[in-house]
């Protein structure tokens, strides 16, 4: 690589190995230490997936048992979490009260600074038990009801959506829940991830490396899109006007949130199994014009750019449907991803190297100030 060829947004551009997933745009595949996600969604919970990053491989029996229950113990909100959320005002994006709430844990933890892996996992395991109460909470108190303690005889994804909305829903809506954190759990060098990782590189803590995630996260570029798409649901409202609304935003040329991608050209390989939970959500809750319009779109958008969805197309109208407030979707990203970035922040720790790419400037060449002291 010569020095002043630029790879814009570094695309195409190798900057590490990894051994926790391997996305391959050629075969459309996605595999996490070496298991095609697909059937981890099909076989696997998402506690056993978030084993599986951290650890290497899956937990046996008795490995699951021994994380379910300490995942389980800390799952309470702190008090003083919910204080300072409470302070927050409700016009704040509910992105940037998982953001300051992670950056509150980080504070109240005295070992906040220490980065041996033993350290590490404790603080991610942490973090993945108690970032559900904030996500649960924070939605709960923007529509005026209470928060709603944790059980501790419930998986992750029931107690999920017990804290959130009251009471745990069917299975086939607990088991969609779940496939969508397995599926949004990680995905290499993404942007949230490799702010991660550059945080990290400096040696900065776990807690400041994931709330800087947090924020690359939140862009709409990023996985606030499956915000977006939501906005764009609403904003089209019926199947019969999709394909109007689309040649109007493209004649503007806006970005149709929830399509394109950066690895994948040919298809996000998340997609199919994301489009089947969407489907049993839209039979669940008797939703065939959600369908339609998700279909429609889709089709419209394939014939005029031949661009493929992205995985926060599915996932955004199926959180809906679940019951999420549409500002709700990009913090549940937050829950499921926080397994991936620090499965990162430690291998990062593991073989340390600054990041620090060039420039190459092309402002003024050198000058000097006229005159003399003012
Ligand atoms: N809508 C309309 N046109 C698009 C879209 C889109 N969603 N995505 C790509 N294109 C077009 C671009 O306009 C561009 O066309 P041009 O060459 O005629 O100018 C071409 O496809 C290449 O697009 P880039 O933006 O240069 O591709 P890049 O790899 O940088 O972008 C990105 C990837 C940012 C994801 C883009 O597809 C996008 O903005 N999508 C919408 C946002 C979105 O859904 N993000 C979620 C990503 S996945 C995730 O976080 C789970």
């Amino acid at each position: 690589m010569s020095e002043t060829e630029i790879y814009k947004g570094l695309a195409g551009v190798v900057v590490d190995t990894t051994t926790i997933s391997k996305v391959n745009p050629e075969t459309n595949s996605l595999l996490y230490r070496g298991y095609p996600v697909q059937e981890l969604a099909e076989k696997c919970t998402f506690e056993e997936v978030a084993y599986l990053l951290w650890h290497g491989e899956l937990p046996t029996a008795q490995q699951l048992a021994e994380f379910e229950t300490l995942e389980r113990s800390l799952r309470a909100l702190d008090p003083v979490v919910k204080r300072v959320i409470d302070e927050i005002p409700t016009t704040a994006h509910p992105m940037d009260v998982v953001r300051t709430a992670v950056s509150v844990i980080g504070a109240r933890d005295p070992d906040a600074s220490e980065s041996t892996t033993e350290a590490n996992l404790r603080k991610s395991v942490s973090l993945f038990a108690q970032l559900p109460a904030v996500v649960a909470y924070d939605q709960r108190r923007r529509r005026g009801e209470h928060l709603v303690e944790p059980r501790d005889d419930l998986g992750y994804s029931a107690n999920f959506l017990h804290m959130t909305f009251g009471d745990v829903p069917d299975l086939v809506v607990v088991n969609a829940f779940d496939v969508s954190m397995i599926l949004y759990a990680e995905h290499s060098f993404n942007a949230s991830t490799f702010t991660a990782r550059v945080i990290t590189s400096t040696l900065s803590d776990l807690y400041s490396a994931v709330t800087g995630a947090v924020g690359a996260l939140k862009g709409a570029l990023h996985g606030g899109a499956n915000e977006a798409v939501m906005h764009v649901f609403d904003e089209i409202g019926t199947a019969d006007r999709a394909e109007e609304w689309l040649d109007t935003a493209l004649a503007e040329k806006r970005k149709i949130m929830g399509f394109g991608h950066r690895v994948y050209k040919n298809g996000d390989s998340r997609v199919p199994t994301m489009k089947a939970a969407l489907d049993t959500l839209v039979a669940e809750y008797d939703r065939p014009e959600l369908g339609n319009l998700y279909d429609t779109l889709e089709a419209a958008m394939g014939e005029r750019k031949s661009i493929k969805p992205n995985l926060d197309y599915p996932s955004g109208p199926a959180y809906h449907l679940m019951g999420f407030d549409t500002l709700t979707f990009t913090p549940l990203f937050v829950a499921a991803r926080i397994t991936g970035w620090t499965a990162h922040i430690m291998e990062q720790l593991s073989a340390n190297s600054l990041i620090r790419p060039l420039s190459l400037y092309v402002g003024p060449e050198e000058r000097h100030i006229e005159g003399g002291v003012l």
